[in-house]
Formats: C-alpha cells, sequence, structure tokens
C-alpha cells in the first residue's frame, strides 16, 4: 500500500511516496499565498502505476482554500514521461486551467475550491 509523507515544511513543501518502504515519488512545492508545485516525479520504472496521481491528489487534499500554481512543463528525463500535452490533461482532470503568462505559457491554475 503507497504511502504519501510530507517531509519538509514551509517554505519548502516536499512530500514522498513509497511503496513497500521505498521512496518511487517526489513532489516538490513552494509555499506562500499561493503554493507553487515545481516539480512532481515518479521513479521510471515505476511510473503508469497511477502513483503520480495518488501524490498529487493526496497533496491537493491539503490545500482546499489555496490556490495552486504549476507549470505544466515535462522536465527531462532518461525513459521518457508525460509529454507536454498529456501533463496538461492529466493537471486539468484535478482540477488546473491553463493561465499561461508572459514567459510562462504553461502556467496552469487550481483555485480554491
Ligand atoms: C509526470 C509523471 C510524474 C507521471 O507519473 P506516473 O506515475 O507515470 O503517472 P500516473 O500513472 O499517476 O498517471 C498520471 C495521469 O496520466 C495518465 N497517463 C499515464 N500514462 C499515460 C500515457 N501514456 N498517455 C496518456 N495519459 C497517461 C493517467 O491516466 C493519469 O491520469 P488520471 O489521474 O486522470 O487517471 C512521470 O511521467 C514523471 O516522473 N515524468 C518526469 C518528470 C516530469 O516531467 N514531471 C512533470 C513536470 S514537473
Amino acid at each position: 500500500m503507497p504511502t504519501v509523507d510530507l517531509v519538509s515544511r514551509y517554505p519548502e513543501l516536499v512530500w514522498e511516496l513509497r511503496t513497500s518502504g521505498a521512496v518511487v515519488g517526489r513532489l516538490e512545492a513552494l509555499d506562500g499565498e499561493t503554493v507553487w508545485i515545481s516539480s512532481i516525479v515518479i521513479l521510471p520504472d515505476k511510473r503508469g502505476h497511477g502513483y503520480a496521481s495518488l501524490l498529487l491528489d493526496a497533496v491537493l487534499a491539503h490545500f482546499p482554500d489555496i490556490t495552486i500554481g504549476l507549470a505544466a512543463n515535462p522536465l527531462p528525463s532518461p525513459k521518457g514521461g508525460l509529454d507536454r500535452g498529456q501533463l496538461q490533461a492529466w493537471y486539468g482532470r484535478h482540477g488546473f486551467a491553463p493561465a499561461p503568462m508572459r514567459g510562462d505559457p504553461h502556467r496552469m491554475i487550481r483555485l480554491p475550491s
């Protein structure tokens, strides 16, 4: 059964997802008036099992009253991962809407529920 733990607090927030005791995923964010998710990464050989969705949902549940932002931009990864279109669609299914800004065309935000 995967677990999600907050391992670093304000202002840099870090959550780790573990399965069988081993860290397989990590989400980093910056706390503030808006919470900014700076990265979410699952180990290449653990992808496609729903771990990123589990991790994202666990983190979103912490912030029902806060605007959350991110850049839907894939990080370079040796074994690939979701591409930009897949990332945007995924974040869209989790309540994020495109909010491009000059200098940050892939910005998306999720307003408080
Ligand atoms: C992005 C990343 C974290 C996803 O991890 P993952 O554990 O494979 O993702 P999941 O299995 O939880 O799937 C996430 C979503 O993408 C969908 N998905 C998974 N594989 C897919 C594929 N090949 N095509 C389309 N959609 C796909 C899933 O259905 C899921 O959507 P849902 O929650 O609406 O059902 C992983 O690819 C990664 O670490 N990439 C490198 C780092 C990166 O680019 N991070 C994002 C920017 S910071």
